[in-house]
């Protein structure tokens, strides 16, 4: 009797821990990424642009929070005037590099991301390309921090590239597109590089 009563409890806790066991694994998968993450100051001095990517896919996890850390920019009047354009289509990547030159990695990239400015966001008018390029930035890195590979691609200001990517996308008039950050998992590792140049630097006069 008190041996089932013993081996009932015991099959109970078994099938709690059976339950229980796959979260407290993704619970400690999740820290382990977290803990993995690079502090800013390493990020930045090791990101590099890259430009080839394997074929595996980006994560909608990880997309989720390079759009984040693009979206927690700092921007004029705080007026946050961005909108983004993700583009997965195969034809629409390789159309890219018809429009940028400098782009056409993007036909082997899972994605990319079309960074715009929409103009009607703006309180202080004129400072889209600040603000647009801030979020960039910060989605570049924080790509590098999940050990994803990326690069900027130019659009603006060149008008022949921001119309190109206006049809491409069927941008309306007011949005602007500045930049197309193309995304991956790194098939190439670029080393960083030390860019400090201390005759850049004036005291109080130039
Ligand atoms: C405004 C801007 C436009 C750029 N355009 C391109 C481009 O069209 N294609 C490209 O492959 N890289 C482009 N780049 C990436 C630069 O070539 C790269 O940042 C630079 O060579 C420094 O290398 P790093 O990013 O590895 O530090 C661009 C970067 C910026 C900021």
């Amino acid at each position: 009797m008190e041996r089932g009563v013993i081996s009932s409890t015991r099959r109970k806790l078994l099938a709690m821990l059976a339950l229980l066991a796959p979260a407290a694994l993704l619970g400690r998968t999740a820290q382990a990424k977290e803990a993995a993450k690079m502090d800013v100051i390493t990020a930045i001095k090791t990101r590099r642009s890259v430009r080839k990517y394997t074929t595996e896919p980006v994560s909608d996890a990880d997309l989720h929070e390079i759009l984040a850390c693009g979206m927690q920019a700092p921007s004029a009047c705080n007026q946050q005037p961005w909108r983004f354009v993700i583009i997965r289509d195969k034809a629409l990547l390789a159309k890219a590099g018809g429009i940028n030159p400098y782009a056409k990695q993007a036909k082997d990239a899972p994605l990319a991301v079309l960074v715009c400015g929409d103009t009607t966001l703006e309180k202080c008018e004129g400072y889209w390309v600040q603000d647009c390029s801030n979020c960039a930035m910060n989605m570049l890195l924080a790509a590098h921090a999940l050990g994803l590979g990326a690069v900027w691609t130019g659009i603006h200001p060149l008008p022949d590239r921001e119309q190109g990517f206006r049809a491409l996308c069927g941008l309306p008039p007011e949005v602007n597109p500045l930049a197309l950050l193309v995304l991956g998992h790194p098939a190439e590792h670029p080393q960083s590089e030390d860019r400090f140049k201390a005759d850049r630097i004036s005291q109080d006069h130039w």
